[in-house]
């Protein structure tokens, strides 16, 4: 295990603070530098400063590597780094690819079918968790793929203790770890958007916004308490100079995929579909520099109040 060169592309939000805490438990035991790159591939400076090695492309990494995590936006771009990949013709027999993103259950079933045409394994790690939570090695994974051998003893000793607190199994269609991830988007965004009802009758009644988190804190928990959190201190819409914890165009895919896949199943998600239409008009209005939570600014602006608080950026897209 020790002489697998491991590689991760994708250094985004959650990328960077999941490949640091990989990068400080492969230095601790002394084992080979994680091997990075991403689309920005100076955003991996720290990764640099931490023992982490530079290759300009993702070629250069599945290359170098026997183990490569993925961590990027969205379907299409893991889809074309896979497929650039697999048409570049660099051999990738008993490579093994593990992505962390969020994507459709398709999109997963469609890169395991690529990747196993190249005798390649393919395993689907969606986690649970914002940017602090990746940051202190706390997330919450969903494990899918491969064999229980590769995921117990090669995989999860990545991810336990290391990026994380929680390995779910999902067993072996990779589908699955997706489909969970979905599903847990259902409790998130709808949350989020309850959070901010709840954070605006606040405001508007008189009982302050204070008062209102310590409750949703003491109540329902830190994750609640801290999606309060980035709305009274602004986060939801953060300058312009910044990049979003959670970006809202990531949340919009993440709940259009949970819808699309309830319609074809006959069930209604009516939260969901509410807070895709408030995260979408706050887009419109405020453009993609928002936070997941950015629905909260509609919901000020439906009460009256305007779209940023006094901790938020005041305008601007
Ligand atoms: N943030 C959260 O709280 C959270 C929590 C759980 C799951 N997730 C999921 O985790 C994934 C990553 O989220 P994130 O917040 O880290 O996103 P992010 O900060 O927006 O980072 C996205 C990553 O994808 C890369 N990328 C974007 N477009 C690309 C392209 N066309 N070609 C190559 N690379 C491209 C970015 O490269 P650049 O650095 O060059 O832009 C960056 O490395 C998403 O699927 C998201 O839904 C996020």
């Amino acid at each position: 295990m020790a002489a697998t060169q491991i590689g991760w592309y994708g250094l985004g939000s959650m990328g960077l603070a999941m490949a640091s805490n990989l990068q400080r438990h492969l230095a601790a035991k002394k084992a080979l530098g994680l091997v990075y790159s991403n689309r920005t591939l100076s955003r991996g400076e720290p990764l640099r400063e931490l023992g982490g090695v530079p290759e300009k492309t993702f070629g250069d990494v599945v290359q170098k590597s026997g183990i490569i995590f993925t961590m990027v936006s969205n379907d299409a771009v893991l889809k074309t780094l896979i497929t650039s990949i697999v048409e570049s013709g660099t051999p990738l027999a008993q490579k093994i690819f593990i992505d962390c993103s969020t994507v459709h259950p398709q999109t997963i079933t469609s890169i395991s079918a690529q990747l196993s045409a190249q005798s390649a394994s393919f395993l689907c790690a969606p986690v649970f968790g914002g940017n602090p939570v990746a940051a202190a090695g706390k997330l919450v994974f969903a494990l899918a793929g491969a064999t229980p051998d590769v995921r117990e003893n090669l995989i999860k000793p990545l991810i336990q203790d290391v990026m994380g607190r929680k390995v779910i199994d999902c067993g072996e269609d990779p589908a699955r770890s997706s489909l969970l991830k979905i599903a847990g988007n259902i409790v998130t965004v709808s949350l989020m958007e309850t959070v901010g009802e709840a954070q605006v009758f606040a405001e508007k009644t008189g009982l302050g916004t204070d008062a209102m988190e310590e409750l949703i804190t003491e109540a329902f928990g830190p994750i609640a308490g801290g999606y309060s959190k980035r709305l009274t201190t602004g986060a939801y819409a953060p300058p312009l100079t910044t990049r979003p914890g959670f970006g809202v165009s990531l949340s919009i895919k993440d709940a259009v995929h949970a819808l699309d896949i309830a319609k074809e199943k006959g069930v209604e998600l009516p939260s969901v579909e509410l807070a895709k239409q408030n995260m979408s008009s706050a887009r419109d209005y405020a453009g993609e520099c928002l936070d997941s939570s950015s629905m909260y600014g509609i919901l000020r602006q439906k009460a009256g109040l305007a779209f940023w608080n006094e901790k938020s950026r005041q305008g601007g897209q």
